[in-house]
Order: C-alpha cells, then sequence, then structure tokens
C-alpha cells in the first residue's frame, strides 16, 4: 500500500510518474515535526535494517551513519563522506515493521540513521515543501517492488553496452583510439566500447570535434564499428563562453542559460574555463540542449556519458573576486588584513560552494526557481534532455547513455557510473555494496570505473575487479589522467584478462536476459540476500555477496593477496569456477560457511538450487556472440526461460523473445 503525503508547496520532481492522490493526515509509522522545517522520526527497534539511498556510501544496511543528498563533485570517497553525486531519497525499513519512505524534495536532505542516536532515524530538511511516500508491504522486497512500480520503467540499453569498455582520460587522437583498439584485438581481449573523454572535442567544447585530431569523423566510427567497437564520447554540463561558438551564441540568444538575479547569464568555470550551464530544467531549454546531441549521433555515434553535471563548478568571477580582495587585504593590511591561512581557505571553497548555488536560477512554466532549492534535479534533466532527444531522433532505437549525478526519475533515461573512486581495494567492496541500493532506486544500468580512476592501480586489483565487473551491468574500465597506464594488455601475462573478460561475453546471455526481465517488470538484477532469505538471520548479514537475477549468486575476492574467501550459502549451491583453460568447475556445496579457494584467473558464481544458466562461447564483442548455441549450467532437470531480442531495437513485448532452455 503507498500512500502519498503533501507538505507546503513541493516543487514537482517527476521522479514518480504514478498518479497517486495525496492522503490527509499523517503517516502512522513516525512522527513529523514541522517546527523548523521538516523533520522525520522513527525509533527503529535494535534488529531493523534500513536498506536503500542509491548511490551512498558504506553498507548495504544503511544503519550507523549519516548521509546527505546533496550532489557534489567530490572526488574523495573516504568512509566519512556524507554525500556523492547523486540524491536517491528512497529507504526502506525492514525488521518489526516493514515500510519504505521516498522524500521527494529536490535538494539537500539529511538521513540521520542511528548516527546521533543509535535507535534513531532522523529526516530533515530546511523547508517543509515535499512529497513524502510512505510504503507498507510485507517484506523489504516487496516494498521495493511498490516503489518501481510507481516510479516508471528502467532505462534499458542497446545489448552492445553489456559487453565491455575501455576508458581513460587522456586519449586525444585517432591514433590512441586506434592503438587501444589493437592493443585489446592483438591480444584477443573481447571489447564493445572505447570511451572518449573530454579531450576529444575542441577546448572542451560540447558538441564539437577536435578538427585536427577527428578529420572525417564519421569514417572513423565506421572504422571502429567494423571492428564492433564503438565510440562512446563525453558530454560535459557546461558550455563555453566563446564568441563564434554556436552552441554558446544560440544558447544566449534563445534565453536557453541559468541565469543570475539580475538576468544575465551565469558565469562558472569548468574545464573550459568559464561555462554557461544550460537550463535543463526549463523543458524548452532542455531540447534545445538535447538536439545538440544530434551533432554527434549523426556521424554515427550511439552512445554518450553526461559528466559534470551536479553541476560542477570550479570557480566563479564572484569567488575570485572574494579571493582577490582577500589578497589584496594581505598585501596591503600587513596587521590586520587576512591571513595566509584564510586565503588558502577562500581558495579550497572556491570549487561547488553553496555561495554560487544560491546565485543562479532557473526559469520553470514560467517560474524562476533558485539553483540550491533544486540543486540534485540538474544531473537528472541534463540526461532527460538526451534521453527526450533520442526519443526525437530515433523513436525505435536505444540510445547507450549513463550519468555522474542523478536524482530518481532519471532511471528511465539513463544509467549511472559511480564516479571517481580510486584503485583501492575498499573501493571494489563499496562497488559491491551500492549496487543493490542503486537497482532499488530504479538505476539498473550500473557500475563503478574497474581497476579504479584515481591512483594507480595494480594487476590483481584490477583482476579481482574485473571479476565483479563481469557482473555489473556497465562494465568499463576508466581511469584518470596521470595514472599508471590501466589496459588489460598493459600488464603480464594478458590471458588472464582474456580469461577474466571472456567470461563476461560467456555470461551475456544470462546477464541480459536477467537485466531485461528486472527491467521490463519493474524488478531487481542485483539483490542483497535477505531479498531471497527474509527468514534466514545470517542471510540477512551478509554484506558482500549478492543474488543477481533469479538464479545465481556473486561471491567476488576484494582482498589484496587472498586465494579466495569465506562464504554464507543460504541454501545448497552449486559452487562454478570458469578456469582459465576455458573448462567450468561445479561442486554441489551444502548450506552454510565455507571458504573457498578462488585464484586471481578464476571467475566465480554460484547457481541456486534447482536452477540453471545458460552461458554462450567468449567471443570478441557482443555482435560476434554466438546465441543459438548455448551450454546450460546448473542443476539437472532445471528449465531456465531465457529473454533475447535484436538488442537494438523497443520490440520488448514480442512473445518470441523468450524461449525455455532446460539442463
Ligand atoms: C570527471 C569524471 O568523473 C571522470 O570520469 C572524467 O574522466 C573527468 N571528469 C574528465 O572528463
Amino acid at each position: 500500500m503507498i500512500r502519498k503525503f503533501q507538505f507546503g508547496k513541493p516543487f514537482e520532481t517527476e521522479a514518480v510518474t504514478a498518479d497517486i492522490a495525496v492522503s490527509e493526515g499523517m503517516p502512522s509509522c513516525g512522527e513529523i515535526c514541522l517546527e523548523e522545517g521538516f523533520c522525520y522520526r522513527f525509533t527503529m527497534d535494535e534488529n531493523d535494517i534500513v536498506y536503500g539511498l542509491g548511490e551512498a556510501n558504506r553498507g548495504i544496511n544503511k544503519r550507523g551513519y549519516c548521509y546527505i543528498s546533496a550532489a557534489a563533485d567530490d572526488p574523495e570517497h573516504t568512509e566519512d563522506k556524507r554525500s556523492l553525486y547523486a540524491a536517491h531519497n528512497f529507504i526502506v525499513i525492514s525488521g518489526r515493521k516493514n515500510f519504505g519512505l521516498f522524500v521527494d524534495y529536490p535538494t539537500r536532505l539529511t538521513f540521520d540513521i542511528g548516527y546521533t542516536r543509535s535507535d534513531l532515524l532522523e529526516i530533515t530538511c530546511e523547508a517543509a515543501d515535499l512529497y513524502l511516500y510512505v510504503i507498507e508491504g510485507e517484506s523489504a522486497y516487496d516494498i521495493v517492488r511498490q516503489f518501481r512500480g510507481i516510479i516508471g520503467r528502467s532505462y534499458i540499453p542497446p545489448k552492445f553496452a553489456f559487453g565491455y569498455g575501455q576508458s581513460r582520460w587522456g586519449y586525444r587522437t585517432k591514433e590512441d583510439f586506434r592503438e587501444v583498439a589493437a592493443g585489446y584485438r592483438k591480444n584477443q581481449i573481447p571489447l564493445d566500447m572505447i570511451y572518449m573523454d573530454i579531450d576529444y572535442m575542441e577546448g572542451y567544447k560540447d558538441f564539437t570535434l577536435n578538427e585536427e585530431n577527428f578529420q572525417d569523423f564519421p569514417e572513423f566510427v565506421k572504422e571502429m564499428k567494423e571492428q564492433n567497437i564503438r565510440l562512446v564520447p563525453i558530454i560535459d554540463a557546461g558550455v563555453k563562453i566563446e564568441e563564434g561558438y554556436s552552441i554558446c551564441e544560440e544558447g544566449e540568444q534563445g534565453g536557453y542559460f541559468c541565469k543570475k538575479e539580475d538576468g544575465s547569464d551565469f558565469v562558472a568555470a569548468v574545464w573550459p574555463g568559464y561555462t554557461h550551464f544550460p537550463d535543463v530544467l526549463n523543458p524548452e531549454a532542455r531540447r534545445w540542449f538535447g538536439d545538440k546531441y544530434r551533432f554527434l549521433t549523426e556521424q554515427g555515434i550511439e552512445g554518450f556519458w553526461n559528466d559534470m553535471n551536479e553541476p560542477s563548478i570550479f570557480y566563479t568571477p564572484e569567488g575570485i573576486d572574494g579571493v582577490r580582495e582577500l589578497i589584496r587585504s594581505y598585501m596591503e593590511d600587513k596587521d590586520g588584513g587576512a591571513s595566509i591561512f584564510e586565503i588558502r581557505e577562500a581558495m579550497m571553497r572556491l570549487a561547488n560552494s553553496q555561495k554560487d548555488y544560491e546565485s543562479f536560477y532557473h526559469q520553470v512554466n514560467g517560474q524562476k526557481i533558485r539553483h540550491d532549492r533544486v540543486h540534485n534535479l540538474f544531473g537528472y534533466n541534463m540526461t532527460r534532455a538526451a534521453g527526450e532527444a533520442f526519443e526525437r531522433i530515433d523513436p525505435d532505437r536505444r540510445f547507450l547513455m549513463f550519468s555522474r549525478s542523478s536524482y530518481i526519475g532519471m532511471h528511465r533515461y539513463g544509467g549511472i557510473w559511480t564516479g571517481d573512486n580510486k584503485s583501492w581495494w575498499s573501493h571494489l567492496l563499496l562497488n559491491l555494496k551500492m549496487m543493490p541500493s542503486l537497482n532499488m532506486c530504479g538505476f539498473l544500468y550500473t557500475g563503478a570505473d574497474l581497476g579504479g580512476f584515481g591512483a594507480d592501480t595494480t594487476r590483481d586489483l584490477l583482476l579481482r575487479w574485473l571479476a565483479l565487473g563481469v557482473f555489473t551491468p556497465l562494465m568499463r574500465n576508466h581511469t584518470a589522467i596521470g595514472t599508471r597506464q590501466q589496459e588489460c594488455y598493459q600488464f603480464e601475462k594478458t590471458e588472464d584478462f582474456r580469461h577474466v573478460v571472456g567470461v563476461r561475453y560467456r555470461l551475456i546471455p544470462y546477464l541480459y536476459s536477467e537485466y531485461m526481465k528486472a527491467a521490463l517488470s519493474d524488478d531487481m538484477y542485483f539483490k542483497p540476500l535477505a531479498f531471497e532469505y527474509p527468514q534466514d538471520p545470517q542471510a540477512l548479514q551478509v554484506e558482500d555477496q549478492l543474488m543477481l537475477g533469479n538464479e545465481i549468486m556473486i561471491a567476488p575476492v576484494y582482498t589484496q593477496n587472498a586465494k579466495g574467501r569465506y562464504v554464507y550459502l543460504p541454501e545448497e549451491m552449486l559452487f562454478v569456477k570458469f578456469m582459465p583453460d576455458g573448462s567450468v568447475s561445479g561442486e554441489k556445496l551444502s548450506a552454510g560457511h565455507h571458504y573457498v579457494e578462488i585464484a586471481l584467473n578464476e571467475v566465480p558464481l554460484f547457481v541456486r538450487k534447482g536452477k540453471c544458466i545458460p552461458v554462450a562461447k567468449a567471443a570478441q564483442s557482443v555482435e560476434e556472440l554466438d546465441v543459438r548455441n548455448l551450454e546450460i549450467l546448473g542443476y539437472d532437470g532445471a528449465e531456465y526461460e531465457l529473454y533475447e531480442d535484436d538488442g537494438i531495437h523497443k520490440d520488448y513485448a514480442n512473445p518470441r523473445n523468450k524461449r525455455m532452455i532446460k539442463k
């Protein structure tokens, strides 16, 4: 049962697509206090578990910390951080009572989940203008399913997007891309996508190509596609201010940019220097910006990633003036002026400053809305701009699209990647923990930068991380400029990488089928064990294994130098290992705890009792997969319903997409 409560005058985020009437009165679980802004309180039972929050730090069970929904470009995802790039305000309280809460509120919101007082859940925000959805159900899983049912169908990418992708900030020329393609193809490590980071553009200007490096781009896109490799360019939120740059001039003339109080276009520095932000909350501007993606789709591009859309601000002219003033006072008044520490502090505060977010406006349905009041909706609407444009460009075709910043609602237009992680073992584990929480909030096409974005990776970390990435819908190796080379072929014994990435391709028939089933029935692709085994007290505690689809459980190794790991089985399962020689080992393990050995070049999974999965032969690209000749792995007599379509169009309901296979 879902009830919707209204407080004050909420901003219509359009996160929820179902038409739900507003209920009278107050929710029956928890208390609401409206004395200072909005506050929701609930006293948790000792054993209550709190799920949700999508892209957030820490565990699957969110209890014991404080999380703030405030989309932030912060590349240091240390454990103490309370905000990442997204705002996914959905939680489920599971235990003595089971209920879910979605707080549809577009800016800073705090979830104190037993941080200040261990038994207290407190949700607070400054303005009591919001919708609160309260969902009651028989279990956490049931509540998630109900929630997913009201927010609209999750984004579905084309099938090639289930292949493996290579990325690096720093590829500049055709030669750089050719080298990556050749490195993979020569070493026979499968590859479907190479990502183009900001250096493909002319001066970091959106919807341009560096003319010297990318002459005859359509021909180059074709050249790559002939090798079954798609180029996937990045699009940034800020539009460079430059005379003669058509996007900037059109945006200025059309009034499509965010404005300052005085009506002039807001200015903020990002990669290109000073930029304007397209007012993607304004439907007209959103349409205008979205149509710009045509510049690349018309040249053969089929996918994009949207970046810097919190929106990230390095500094503004006003911010710089403030620092300049401090320096002046330091220089001119040695005794009473600013100290060098104040100057340093002020420099540090230049990026993503609240003051800047308070200084510009959106135009939404004739109303002027200050940005900080809707801050968390920018990435969502930038991606929506693209998603809506793709519908106009080719309504029958699927495009690859994922974003850095997001809000619930964006899951209908694209996936997300989890931003600037580090080459740390702890971030491999964080990647795993985030996946089911993201699914709860509708984000199915997700993944992290495999191998780690910041810092230098190591061969063993990359291999272990890939062995998790084998299962994440978005499987991309991406790293920052200045870090060690991170393409799989840069490491010794490339055959290990060929094997591990190859396992991804062997599993694509199953992974794609499970993804599609989850998307088409508003279900989860990754689940915590507790969602499948709610009566098992030990399953409730597991934070480092996941259920994937209806047939398998995954338990990757995430510790350096480990030769294996402990794993908990809520029921008997078939422990499967994809061995480096191409064979597959299978051993029935009884319910309970086990230590399982998993070498660096092996990929493990567990088939649930009585189930089976289809497995293909490894291939160099999704295009080359032989989906007609599948091996069946699992329990004798088991059956599996395979979903399969052309991977390009949207003919999802065609009954021919389904067939039964039997072990
Ligand atoms: C920040 C993004 O998170 C990262 O993935 C990208 O490489 C850099 N911006 C440069 O575009």
